[in-house]
């Protein structure tokens, strides 16, 4: 049926005869011949049909895009003219002389070939026709190299591929748990895996050293571009390996990954401390391609009439801090109340805001809704501490520290993004040093995950003060991405259960939840510690995708569902019964 395959033909001496087979991308009739494109998955190639062959000609005059044939014919160089330096085949074509259909094909619900404003929901309702898009093929394609170039790196490192269970038990990684119910035991579910974690630690335990798996995780949450309710990790763990050298062995595999597919290096990667980039960039995952930082402005501002900002100035657990938008005092009202608005989602009440127009000018110099509660003393000093210039605008956030680090620095992603203010360069770096905990309406949660493990080993310390302990964990951030996140695991069973403790974890729900895991921490533990990287959200940034649904082949929707398959769906009364099941969404299981 085929001799070579599309791509393959610039190999091929002119005047050979080959078989080439795939689909219709185009049909053109030009003045009595007929140029065909064919598309298979390494590229196109044009077909010329000439007039002197009646039948095959006839033949050809029928054919419909997407129709599947197999054409045979000879190679020849196009004339110098005729070259298409946007086709892999562009300086040849093939000279029909035979053409078989393969299979028909109604015209497609998508159109392959060409640009076409569709929704994503009919792109995924199609998805094989979707898929059949030259960049959609690109994009998966590339997924596997990078696939096969991170199984490389770690088998040449002696790292072993394991497979860890799917029907298994919760594992807590803060997201909601997909449910499976147990037909042999009724009443009892099976939760899909958030993650391996706890068998890669057991894998630990076990003594193979070194594990990696290139696995789906399972976590029920609400989506975003950057999320999917199943998604691929790549999830390592290694046995007598430190913090910094774990993180190293990690950077050079995406060092060389970025090397050898991109031809990009991304060079020694920097480590910034939690404090530091909640601070400066108002996230854990800074986006450093963005010059714009917070900047502090509290000290400046205790004394001022304006309650909004000597409130929280005088507040220990309040902030007020600005960005300074280089450019910006040509924003209007209306762009300004834009961002008040987007400042909002993040808990933000307001959006106070100084123009610059002249510097060493003092109050003179600026234009501010709020100047009357300013003097030319403060005016100077904030322009000196924020680095102002004439022209800028700068916006100013009090409220408490939490509300005023989310909203800033989302706040200067999006206005970096809207005045093209995103440096176009890769901006790798270890996010390091995180609390151990996080307290929110007096509960507290783990920030990583409740088997890291902290950075002070005396659990009468740690009881002492949890929340300013520090844990041994990292995340790897790409272009304001985490692309991956780990930690040095407990290894002691005293701790575990002091973690517990502190979390709230009763001794028999931890028992109930962790028994194992605290039993095998008993029986000779080795230090352990890993990572796992996000491979969607790694390939997406990798290709440059907005989405990381155009690098999986069968994404779900942003409701978690699949429009191709129409998953989730009903299951009959029957198969409920047998696995003991009454459901309480009526309307939508009768
Ligand atoms: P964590 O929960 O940080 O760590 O997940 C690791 C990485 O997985 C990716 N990721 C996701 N990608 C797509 N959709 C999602 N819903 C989603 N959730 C997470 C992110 C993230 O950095 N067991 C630990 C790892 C460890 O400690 O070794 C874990 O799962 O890129
Ligand atoms: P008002 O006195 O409420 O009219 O506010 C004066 C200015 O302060 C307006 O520009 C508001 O957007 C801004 N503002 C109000 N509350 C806050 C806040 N919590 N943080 C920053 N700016 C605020």
């Amino acid at each position: 049926m085929r001799s070579h395959y599309n791509g393959d033909l610039l190999k091929v001496t002119a005047g050979e005869e080959v078989t080439v087979a795939g689909w219709v991308h185009r049909r053109r009739d030009l003045g009595g011949l007929i140029f065909l494109q064919v598309r298979d998955k390494s590229g196109i190639v044009q077909i010329v049909i000439e007039p002197d062959q009646p039948d095959l000609f006839a033949q050809a005059e029928n054919l419909r895009s997407e129709f599947v044939v197999s054409l045979t014919g000879k190679v020849r160089n196009r004339p110098e003219n005729m070259i298409n330096k946007d086709m892999v085949t562009g300086t040849i074509e093939i000279l029909a002389s035979d053409l078989t259909v393969l299979n028909k094909a109604i015209p497609p619900a998508i159109l392959i070939d060409g640009h076409q404003d569709v929704s994503e929901e009919l792109r995924l309702k199609h998805r094989y026709l979707d898929l059949r898009r030259p960049e959609m093929q690109e994009k998966l394609l590339f997924r596997n190299k990078v696939a096969k170039n991170l199984r490389d790196y770690l088998e040449a490192e002696s790292f072993t591929d394991i497979e860890t269970p799917i029907l298994t038990k919760a594992t807590p990684e803060g997201a909601r748990d997909y449910l499976v119910p147990s037909r042999t035991n009724k009443g009892s579910f099976f939760a899909l895996p958030q993650s391996p974690q706890l068998f890669k630690q057991l894998l630990m335990m076990s003594g193979f050293d070194r594990y990696y798996q290139i696995v789906r995780c399972f976590r029920d949450e609400d989506l975003r571009a950057d999320r999917q309710p199943e998604f691929t990790q790549l999830d390592i763990e290694t046995s007598f390996m430190d913090e910094e050298a774990i993180m190293s062995m990690m950077e050079k595999m995406i060092r060389q990954l970025f090397i050898k597919t991109l031809d990009v290096d991304l060079g020694d990667f920097p480590r910034m401390p939690y404090a530091e980039a909640m601070q400066r960039y108002g996230s854990d995952k800074p986006d450093l391609r963005v010059a714009i930082e917070l900047v502090d402005c509290a000290g400046l501002l205790k004394e001022v009439e304006f309650k909004v900002f000597s409130a929280p100035a005088n507040d220990a657990n309040g902030r007020v801090a600005a960005i300074c938008v280089p450019g910006g005092a040509e924003l209007s009202r209306k762009q300004i109340d834009q961002y008040t608005e987007y400042a909002g989602r993040y808990g933000a009440k307001g959006l106070a805001w100084v123009k610059v127009k002249e510097i060493g000018k003092g109050i003179e110099g600026v234009q501010s809704p709020i100047a009357k509660f300013l003097n030319d003393e403060i005016v100077n000093a904030i322009l000196e501490r924020t680095g102002a210039a004439a022209g800028d605008i700068l916006l100013f956030g009090a409220d408490s520290s939490k509300v005023v680090t989310d909203s800033l620095g989302a706040l200067r992603l999006k206005v970096a993004e809207d005045r093209g203010l995103v440096e176009d360069v890769w901006k790798p770096l270890w996010v390091v040093d995180f609390p151990m905990f996080e307290q929110d309406k007096g509960q507290m949660h783990a920030l990583h995950h409740p088997f890291t493990a902290p950075q002070v080993n005396d659990v009468e310390q740690l009881k002492a003060a949890p929340t300013e302990t520090l844990s041994r964990a990292y995340d790897m951030v790409l272009n304001g991405c985490e692309v991956g996140g780990g930690s040095v695991r407990i290894h002691n069973q005293e701790i575990q259960a002091a973690i517990f403790d502190i979390l709230g974890i009763e001794k028999q729900e931890a028992e109930e939840k962790f028994g194992f895991l605290l039993e095998a921490l008993k029986y000779g533990c080795p230090p352990h510690g890993g990572i796992a990287f996000g491979m969607d959200r790694l390939v997406m940034l990798m290709v440059g995708a907005d989405s990381i649904r155009d690098v999986i082949a069968f994404p779900k929707t942003t409701t978690a569902s699949c429009p191709l398959t129409s998953a989730p769906s009903r299951v009959s009364q029957a198969q409920l019964e047998e696995l003991a099941i009454a459901s309480t969404a009526k309307e939508k299981t009768e």
